[in-house]
């Protein structure tokens, strides 16, 4: 079986951490005092103990909440460096990171101000870790298309630097077909695509991202062991699922992690492998994903470098460069 130890050392990859869902609540209430903004909390203690959720929306109220407090270009960096940090601590050489301009610019944060800062953070993420990063552009699906495609041309300029664009926030109520022309352009424009899907919402929801979005990748997709002819299909094509434990535990999608399908998925065949989501939120950053299913399951250090195999050949890093990290 693997230990502690063994999966600490692990060299792995990340790809599916959204930046606003690594704002510790430390930072945040820093923040909210450097940038004077109110918050609901008078300490951190407090903010800690507000993240109990009862379903992905619940969750996402305190996410847009929290991400209240990030307003300078500095902010961004921060948040951006203090995830980095953590990535060096887990030994994650690689990380696609997430980041949501839409939950920024609506209220009236400039997208420059918000990918300047990260790129800042990667930048010296690389030079002094030598952590190597690409950028995941989300849209929040319960705001329109027609919002999402501005903020696809806001994101031109910058679009040497962002890999893929993605799809977050409410899934219920707003399937993957909502963003059919978005994605379109995205792809046209040269981006990658992956979306969230299968988090809460239904197999079809799975389909529509494949067939409609035509994602490379599918966040979550948990639900797809309710159908057995997708199953089918995403072991065929070896779409990687971006699977993340304690998310899905804190979330409710699981009632507790020895429920979790995990290996139910990898034994049928799928390409999985573990991620964080939003570390600060769910308790915990890739290396406690993993520890939270060694301690739920008998996880064996094939399985577990398979995992970590997973999430190199699943990345974008192209093929030149995979050759240093598989
Ligand atoms: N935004 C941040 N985390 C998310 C998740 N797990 N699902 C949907 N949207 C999110
Ligand atoms: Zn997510």
């Amino acid at each position: 079986l693997a230990s502690r130890e063994f999966l600490a050392g692990l060299p792995k990859a990340e790809l599916h951490m959204h930046l606003d869902g690594a704002l510790s609540p430390a930072m945040m209430f820093s923040l909210a005092q450097r940038n004077q903004v109110k918050l609901p909390y008078t300490s951190v203690e407090e903010i800690e103990a507000a993240y109990q959720f009862k379903n992905l929306q619940s969750f996402l109220d305190l996410l847009y909440q929290g991400a209240s407090v990030l307003k300078h270009e500095q902010d961004f960096y921060d948040l951006a460096r203090d995830y980095f940090a953590k990535c060096k601590a887990d030994n994650i050489l690689h990380t696609e990171l997430s980041f949501d301009p839409q939950t920024h610019t609506d209220r009236g944060i400039p997208f420059d101000t918000v990918i300047s800062g990260i790129l800042r953070a990667m930048d010296d993420a690389k030079t002094e870790w030598g952590i190597s990063s690409k950028l995941v552009m989300d849209f929040l699906r319960h705001l329109s298309a027609e919002s999402a495609m501005k903020t696809l041309e806001e994101s031109l300029p910058w679009k040497d630097k962002i890999i893929a664009v993605g799809l977050d926030s409410s899934e219920l109520g707003h399937p993957p077909s909502k963003f059919t022309e978005v994605f379109a352009r995205a792809r046209a424009e040269g981006y990658r695509v992956v979306a969230h899907a299968g988090e809460e919402g239904p197999p079809a929801y799975i389909w529509e991202a494949i067939d409609l979005l035509k994602v490379e990748r599918i966040d979550h997709g948990v639900r797809a062991d309710e159908d057995p002819q997708l199953l089918d299909y995403l072991q065929k094509t070896q779409i990687p699922l971006t699977v993340c434990p304690l998310s899905n535990v804190r979330l409710c999608v699981f009632d507790k992690m020895a429920e979790h399908n995990l290996f139910s998925l990898m034994d049928a065949g799928l390409r999985v492998m573990i991620n964080s989501d939003d570390p600060t939120y769910f308790g915990g950053y890739l290396n406690d994903n993993y520890f939270a299913i060694a301690d739920a399951f008998p996880l064996t250090r094939k399985q577990a470098l398979l995992l970590a195999h997973n999430s190199f050949t699943s990345s974008f890093i192209d093929d030149v460069e995979k050759q240093e990290f598989i």
